[in-house]
């Protein structure tokens, strides 16, 4: 190849204007919503990190399928082309939609697991573990070591801990309904799991006759990772790699609002005949017709559709590689980040970058306050805040202080993250005149979404 820059593999049909906020304005804003992120307008905001789920940009194809979306209640055309593009890619026998994620997450834990049962999986995203714990079974987390390291390279950190798993099998035998992946490990950094540790973790619960189920959401860009990173596969196609690694689980519970392109949808599947007609019972239930789900004909449509783009190759070498690029920024101006970068998301390590500040002070909180205010960046906080309270309402420190930048997928350009480069070199620079925040007000359950702080002396940055 004779030219190096990755472009964006697309150009621009419809814009959306974003504004700059004067600083004054945003330490207003900042002022108003109790010095939480979630609470600011969003047009208040300049770049918006805050997830990337639900929040990417649909191609002229997706929009095209809208037009063709087919709204009778019951066997449109519409579900028949979605459940045609899942089982392409799965391989599952049974599609069932549902509205987003969490839904199938509800839908899958309400009808296999019951109180007192165990579910490991590498690392449960938040709403995975509290659907679990709805159920009054034990979410537990088995990532693989290397995972625990924020700045220790290591090729497929997402990894679940085998052994960990094994024991588990062992020691509860009857007691685990199901276990779980989460590609990618979006709690522990976005970080990829190796197709040789999904068939081993597949073996292994089949051998204790163990449903094994992956959270799909990110399944294109794990996919991705493999072919860069792991041997054997580097000749295979992302869709072909996709394949393999469903082939290993029994079903799958996904959000099509991530590497289905989607801005809302999901999906549960599974090959169990009789588990497919219990969940689709509760389906009926709570979120519609086994050929809606809750969503509309157009949503299936544009999922169809999206879930072919993601796995397109000019797309993910642009994706990942637009992370890394940032990341690469970061390390060459001692930024601290988890490493390597992941898929979805840069995440930067408050506790390194901040050590002045105690826990419960909440530095990644202090520093994504501190990145709205000087660049307008909104960023979410995997932090103390978000899991520090205990169910005792006693306070522990969380593992890590991490501050997510997400992207969401074929948004922003290179010169929005060199942008953002330059906000964080220069939020660097102030990193020692950086204070914590004090909460003033905190719920007892999900506390980061509503809570209020007010900077602990004063100022968030001190002169
Ligand atoms: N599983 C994982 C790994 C996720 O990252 C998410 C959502 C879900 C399940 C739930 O899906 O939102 O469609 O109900 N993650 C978003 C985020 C919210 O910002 O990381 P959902």
């Amino acid at each position: 190849m004779i030219f190096k820059t990755i472009i964006e593999p697309f150009r621009i049909k419809t814009v959306e204007p974003i504004h700059g906020r004067t600083r004054s304005e945003r330490e207003a804003a900042l002022e108003a919503a109790g010095y939480n992120l979630f609470l600011i307008k969003a047009e208040d905001v300049l770049i918006d990190l805050l997830t990337d789920s639900g929040t990417g940009a649909m191609s002229s194809d997706q929009w095209a399928g809208m037009m063709r979306g087919d709204e009778s209640y019951a066997g449109a055309r519409s579900f028949y082309r979605f459940e045609a593009a899942v089982q392409e890619i799965t391989g599952f026998k049974h599609v069932i939609p549902t509205h987003q994620g969490r839904a199938a997450e509800r839908i899958l834990f309400g009808t296999a697991v019951k109180p007192g049962e165990v579910v490991p999986n590498n690392t449960h995203f938040d709403t995975t573990r509290a659907n679990v714990e709805y159920r009054s079974a034990i979410a537990l987390d088995l990532p693989c070591p290397e995972g625990r390291q924020p700045q220790e390279y290591h090729s497929f950190k997402g990894n679940i801990d085998l052994t960990a798993l094994e024991r588990v099998l062992l020691e509860k035998p009857g007691q685990v309904p199901l276990a779980m992946i989460t590609v990618t490990n979006n709690s522990g950094g976005g970080q990829p799991v190796s197709m040789a540790n999904i068939r081993a973790a597949s073996e292994m619960c089949h051998r204790f006759g163990v449903p094994f189920f992956l959270d799909a959401c990110r399944f294109a860009e794990n996919a991705w990772f493999i072919k860069l990173r792991e041997e054997g596969y580097a000749d295979s196609t992302p869709l072909a790699i996709a394949q393999e690694m469903f082939s290993y689980a029994d079903g799958c519970t996904m959000s099509a609002k991530k590497d289905g392109m989607a801005n809302i949808g999901g999906f549960l599947a599974m090959n169990d005949d009789d588990l497919a007609q219990r969940c689709k019972n509760l389906l009926i239930l709570t979120e519609g017709f086994p050929t809606y789900g809750g969503l509309a004909g157009y949503d299936l449509e544009a999922i169809a559709v999206g879930l072919k783009e993601a796995l397109d190759e000019d797309y993910l070498r642009y994706r990942i590689r637009s992370v890394e690029y940032l990341g690469e920024i970061c390390m060459h101006n001692d930024i601290p980040i988890v490493l390597p970068t992941g898929g979805h998301a840069l995440y930067l390590d408050a506790k390194a970058l901040l050590p002045h500040i105690p826990w419960n002070e909440y530095p990644a909180w202090a520093l994504s306050l501190v990145l709205y205010l000087e660049g307008g960046v909104r960023s979410v906080c995997i932090d103390s805040v978000m899991f520090g309270r205990q169910p005792d309402g006693s306070e522990q420190p969380a593992a890590n202080e991490l501050v997510r930048l997400a992207f969401p997928r074929r948004v922003y350009t290179q010169s929005h993250f060199d942008y953002l480069a330059e906000v964080l070199v220069h939020t660097k620079g102030l990193a020692p005149r950086l204070r914590g925040v004090r909460m003033t007000y905190g719920p007892p359950v999900l506390r980061h979404f509503t809570a209020r702080f007010e900077p602990a002396y004063g100022q968030l940055i001190v002169d």
